[in-house]
């Protein structure tokens, strides 16, 4: 049986936007920057994206289309290494992982749909997230809007995954702008943009080392990277195309989308209801629940608005639920409609743990999955570094045109060097953080050593070592 292969050029870029906005642009967004400083973080994050988001995008893509299969056949049949191919099942733990959590949260949203429609929430907002965030009622929207996800993606990638995002993801566009431009024109709507956008650069300084893994992992999970869904994407295509003006368009279109959720959701926040909330995961559905409650036409704005929301997380959840498809049948000769059903099976069963356990739920949604996502990306750039090498490069310059061309080389070693440094560092961090242990400024031989200069250095000289190391490598140079 031939592997499929998306229909045009336009297609694929829609279906990698589609992955990358998300629940991860409109709801996690939200949280995060509320919980983190606002425009602060904001800053932090779009630096992310810019210098880690799109070349990682870049070593995906190259891995994917250079092998044509999913993240563990690509990393088996590239390297004929048993160790990555056993590394390349840990993207199969991560799409559980990432759906399980992804789903429950998509099922609140289809929920908040009907509820907008009803005026459900209106009366009491926290009272009825509440009530219906976790439990048996809570599990059976997670199962529908599983079995929506699982119904794409068995019609498949051309028929399935294209078609549905091909219309979809111009649909949210068009809408975010419309209830931007309505929510920016609200009375108060002014403190909320300040919120977003006038980074207060002392608070930034002071607490930078806290914000640094929480952004590195939003950007990653915005950009859908580590997981291997951008690489599983990249394998259907076709030799032709420049994968940097690709991974440039997505990465720009994406951020774009984010920063545009976060025009809407925060004058309307400010405006209306005065403040950004307390966070957590309900942030989006309280404070912007009491909102439309508050509103003239609150029923149908909070209508469109989850609309919108629901469009965006289920062209995401289709392309994690691809990732474990393309595996069963690439790898075991599965049937699509079979490896689907299956899968749907697993994830109803996991799904439902964190739609139960709000314990469960908030582990797996923060922590667990920003180092899933992390580990996954440093494998990945590590791969296209060190392993591909020289290969990698010509895969990056098939199609790439003279400009692109010219980045190849820098960008290997920014991906098999110092991007890799970088995200160990916040995966560190970040695991420190999540097991409460504080990376304190130490004293050596009556020297002070700040987080600060103790990260440049050590990075500065285990980037050296490796570029070295990298440069010796016969694949490269
Ligand atoms: N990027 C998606 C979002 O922003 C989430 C996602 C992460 C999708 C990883 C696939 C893989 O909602």
């Amino acid at each position: 049986m031939t592997r499929e292969s998306w229909q045009t050029r336009l297609g694929f870029i829609l279906a990698a936007v589609g992955s990358a906005v998300g629940l991860g642009n409109l709801w996690r967004f939200p949280w995060m920057t509320s919980e983190n400083g606002g425009a602060a973080f904001l800053l932090v994050y779009l630096g992310v994206v810019l210098l880690v988001g799109v070349p990682g995008l870049l070593a995906e893509f190259v891995i994917g289309r250079r092998s044509g299969r999913n993240p563990v056949g690509a990393l088996s049949s590239l390297s004929d290494s048993k160790a990555w191919s056993a590394f390349g099942h840990v993207f199969v733990v991560t799409a559980i992982v990432l759906l399980s959590f992804y789903s429950v949260v998509g099922g609140w949203i289809l929920r908040y749909v009907g509820a907008s429609v009803t005026g459900a929430y209106f009366a009491n907002p926290g009272g009825y997230f509440d009530a219906v965030n976790y439990g048996l009622e809570a599990a059976g929207f997670h199962l529908l809007f599983l079995g929506i996800t699982a119904l794409i993606v068995l019609r498949g990638v051309k028929r399935g995954i294209e078609s549905a995002t091909k219309v979809m993801m111009p649909a949210i566009v068009v809408l975010l702008v419309a209830l931007a431009v309505w929510g920016v024109t609200l009375d108060g709507a002014g403190e909320g943009l300040t919120f977003l956008l006038s980074p207060d650069f002392a608070a930034l300084e002071a607490n930078f080392f806290d914000i640094l893994p929480v952004a590195a992992g939003q950007a990653l999970f915005t950009l859908s990277l580590g997981a291997g869904t951008m690489l599983t994407y990249a394998s259907y295509l076709g030799e032709d195309r420049s994968l940097a003006a690709d991974g440039t368009a997505i990465a720009v279109l994406n951020t774009f989308v984010g920063v545009l959720a976060g025009v809407v959701v925060f004058p309307i926040m400010f405006a209306l209801v005065g403040e950004v909330g307390d966070g957590g995961p309900g942030a989006l559905f309280v404070g912007l629940a009491s909102a439309f409650a508050s509103l003239p036409y609150g029923q149908l704005v909070g209508t469109v608005f989850f609309g919108v929301v629901a469009l965006a997380a289920l062209s995401s959840s289709i392309s994690m639920l691809e990732i474990p498809v393309s595996f069963l049948v690439d790898e075991y000769g599965v049937s699509r409609p079979t490896a689907t059903a299956g899968l749907v099976g697993v994830f109803a069963v996991t799904g439902s743990v964190c739609a139960l356990d709000p314990g469960v739920f908030d582990l797996v949604a923060s922590t667990i999955v920003d180092l899933l996502l992390t580990g996954g990306l440093v494998g990945f750039l590590l791969f296209a570094g060190w392993v591909l090498g020289r290969d990698a490069v010509a895969e990056y310059e098939l199609g790439a045109g003279a400009f692109a061309s010219r980045f190849g080389t820098p960008w290997l070693y920014a991906a098999g060097v110092f991007i890799p440094v970088f995200l160990i560092f916040t995966f560190v961090s970040g695991l420190a953080g999540a097991l409460g242990v504080s990376v304190a400024s130490t004293e050596l031989l009556g020297v002070t050593f700040s987080q600060t200069r103790v990260f440049v250095v050590v990075s500065v000289l285990v980037a050296l070592a490796s570029f070295l190391g990298l440069r010796r490598a016969d694949s490269v140079i």
